[in-house]
């Protein structure tokens, strides 16, 4: 049985749950959840694991033009609520990716069609445009341009920068017909969801994905006396329960300043079937998990699912369309 939520009390059987069924840029998801860009998505071994799970897609992890052993360690602590971390973009390169989406292709196919999302994260626009064009030739299904990784020394999250925003999306939209996504840093200020919004309303977005880690976060370990990571001095993305309700204004605001037609994913702190609940209800078309795929592995995928379809049935939804972006205000 799926773990305990607020609506425990009414259990039905499996195959009466509602369709959890839903879409991302017209792309047929068989279910809501899939992998953040982040933990345990970075090898074949761990891409080939997410083919054979409840993940509705495999997402990987984002690449660079060359790979990269990431930040040094210890770069990732468990915290009571989440974690903190910078790792680095550790990653084989975005040309060991496109030579391995053929070989997930053939277990995608064993899994009825397994959609792949790829993550880009150059560091210039000229990469990102290298890595783009590379992956719309692919058989990649979905191409997410990751414009928030804080943890990389000297190089400033691309979100935060609206004029580079703007002339990264003039460069990496025009490329090729699959759909392009951005995943975005966390905004704290109505104004800039606005300027943000504005932007991408100027080009091909097809999704955006809400929200990367809370970056620049710094937690101290008052026995020793010492930062708990050593990358950046100690500073790095905050990341779990602590961000849920970061995550849930950014994909609540997102979604009343864009056009329908742009997807929104949302991410931070789902771990249960009443988080992936409150996303849908602040208008996400899908999730991604992170923290809580790094902690339990991909049995995660199917126990949020179940729980979140639980709660769907007590409530008497029967699907993800009836209840997304359906918040009540009081
Ligand atoms: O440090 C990292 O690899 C994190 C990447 C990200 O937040 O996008």
């Amino acid at each position: 049985m799926p773990s305990p939520t607020h609506t425990d009390n009414f259990s039905p059987s499996i195959s009466a749950l509602p369709s959890l069924k839903t879409h991302i840029a017209k792309l047929p998801l068989d279910s809501y959840l899939f992998n953040a860009s982040g933990p345990r998505c970075t090898t074949e071994e761990e891409l080939n694991r997410l083919a054979g799970s409840a993940s509705a897609a495999i997402m990987t992890k984002s690449c660079t033009m060359l790979p990269r052993e990431g930040n040094a360690e210890p770069r990732f602590q468990a915290l009571p609520l989440g974690s903190i971390q910078s790792m680095g973009l550790p990653n084989l390169g975005y040309e060991a990716y496109l030579e391995m989406l053929p070989r997930l292709k053939q277990a995608r196919s064993s899994r009825r069609g397994k959609p792949i999302v790829v993550s880009v994260s150059g560091f210039s626009i000229s990469d990102n445009v290298t890595m783009v064009q590379a992956f719309q030739a692919s058989s990649a299904d979905l191409i997410e341009v990751n414009f928030s990784c804080p943890n990389i020394e000297g190089k400033p999250q691309v979100g935060y920068d609206f004029e580079q925003t703007e002339r990264a999306l003039e460069a990496i939209c025009q490329l090729g017909s699959k759909p392009i996504g951005l995943k975005l840093p966390p905004y704290f200020d109505f104004s800039h969801f606005i300027t943000m919004a504005n932007i991408i309303k100027k080009f091909p977005v097809s999704f955006i994905t809400c929200i990367n880690s809370v970056g620049n976060t710094l937690v101290i370990d008052p026995e020793t006396e010492s930062a708990i990571i050593k990358p950046k001095g100690g500073f790095g993305g905050l990341c779990g329960d602590y961000i849920k309700p970061i995550g849930l204004a950014n994909v609540r605001a997102f979604s009343q300043l864009l056009p329908s037609s742009i997807d929104i994913i949302g991410v931070g702190g789902i771990k249960t079937g009443t988080d992936a609940f409150e996303y849908l209800l602040a208008g996400a078309s899908a999730v991604q998990v992170a923290t809580c795929f790094e902690k339990e592995g991909v049995e995660c995928f199917d126990r949020i699912a179940k729980e979140l379809g639980c709660i769907m049935a007590a409530k008497q939804y029967s699907s993800i369309a009836a209840v997304k972006g359906k918040l009540k205000m009081i």
